[in-house]
């Protein structure tokens, strides 16, 4: 049983797939492990680690992939990477599947079974394989460091004496995983917090963190909350109430979190240009929904904007691959606990049961062909 570890190709992704830890677990099920040279270097993974883990290190992605029964991924890799790698072999991966159905395609065609782990089951029994929640936790804790860095003023209350200075007002919208994290670290870094969310669910998740909670809480948002605990696309008359209410609260605070999303759906927008314009200057946005079209009217992507009245607007993109070393370290071991549900351990080799709810969810294409319900007509 090979297992291929290739470097990503994306020039934003500094995540690796595998680490020296997992390597040596991987070997312990009986995998052979192949690692691209080169592969963990943005994540601070040497080659030489790797090695001593037990890997073999391969010069480039075709030596890589030849023969592999497994590819351990953080992004979707091209079909055309995977042309040397074994019918049938297992692709694991953050496959980003909503709206690219051709590279679904490309991937079924490429005779491989590719896994979306972000849609792995938010299940007891899959916790440990949950990579939105790992990378999650590390965005919304990174999106605070940001805004604290860009943010021309101090974030505690200091009596100093020269002066007091007063402690920053920080909002955080979207309270998932995410979310809380992004609350706890404010509140570590001595901000007064609030919070908002669509789900009641929330509320005493806020309390419970010392954050005060602002939402309308009408019968709508009673019913927000789906069964697998995700936010609801809201009517049209809750996101008027909610933009009533919270551009009041936004034209007072200093640093504003925004973390909402809608699974399957663009992101929801929460943050117009006029509630950026009542924002005193100097006042900073992190937009962690930028990649699915922003909760700020004003983010883009990957930047820095200024609006005209010197409130900043930070877009950066794959937040948790701004802390790529645990990233990777957390990502690699969601990795390494759902493979080990793949593989039976007596044969040592590739063993999947489509009947398993973790491989229903999760695969999107075996046999030729996309068999995920959600993707397969698309
Ligand atoms: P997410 O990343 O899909 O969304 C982030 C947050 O944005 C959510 O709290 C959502 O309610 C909120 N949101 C959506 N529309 C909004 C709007 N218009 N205004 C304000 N907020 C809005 O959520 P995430 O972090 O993936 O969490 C989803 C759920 O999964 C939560 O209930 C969480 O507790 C649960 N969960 C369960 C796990 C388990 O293993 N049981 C593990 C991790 C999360």
């Amino acid at each position: 049983m090979r297992i291929a570890v290739p470097a990503e190709t994306d020039a934003m992704e500094a995540r690796v797939a595998a680490t020296p830890e997992t390597v040596k677990k991987l070997i312990g099920l009986g995998a052979e492990v192949l690692v691209q040279s080169g592969a963990g270097v943005a994540s601070g993974l040497l080659d030489a680690d790797y090695e001593k883990a037990g890997a073999a290190i391969a010069p480039d992605v075709s030596s890589t992939m030849v023969g592999a029964d497994i590819v351990l991924a953080v992004r979707r890799p091209f079909p055309a990477s995977l042309a040397g790698v074994n019918h049938g072999a297992a692709v694991l991966a953050i496959m980003d599947p909503y709206g690219h159905h051709d590279a679904l395609e490309g991937l079924a065609h490429a005779h491989v079974q590719a896994f979306a782990m972000e849609l792995m089951p938010r299940i007891t029994r899959a916790q440990v394989m949950d990579v939105l929640s790992s990378q999650a936790n590390l965005a919304g804790y990174r999106a605070v460091l940001d805004a604290a860095a860009e943010y021309g003023r101090a974030i505690p209350m200091m009596m100093t004496a020269a002066g007091t200075v007063p402690a920053a007002k920080i909002f955080i919208m979207g309270v998932g995983v995410a979310g809380l994290q992004a609350i706890a670290t404010a509140r570590r870094l001595g901000g007064i917090v609030t919070a908002t969310d669509v789900r009641p669910a929330t509320k005493e998740q806020v309390e419970s963190l010392g954050a005060k909670f602002l939402a309308v809480e009408d019968d709508e948002f009673k019913q927000a909350q789906t069964a697998g605990g995700y936010a609801k696309e809201m009517s049209k008359e809750y996101q008027a109430k909610q933009a009533a209410l919270t551009a009041s609260h936004i034209a007072k605070q200093d640093i504003v979190i925004t973390t909402a999303l809608i699974p399957g759906r663009p992101a929801p927008r929460l943050i117009t240009a006029d509630m950026v314009e009542s924002m005193r200057p100097g006042s900073v946005i992190v937009d962690l929904a930028v990649e699915r079209g922003g909760n700020c009217e004003l983010a883009q992507p990957g930047q820095i904007v200024v609006s005209e009245n010197g409130v900043k607007i930070v877009g950066w993109l794959n937040t948790p691959g701004r802390l790529a070393a645990t990233a990777s370290q957390l990502y690699a071991k969601n990795l390494l606990a759902f493979l080990e549900t793949l593989i039976d351990k007596d044969s040592k080799s590739l063993k999947i049961d489509g009947e398993d709810e973790l491989v229903k969810a999760t695969r999107l294409t075996f046999g030729g062909v996309i068999v995920h319900p959600a993707f397969a007509a698309a």
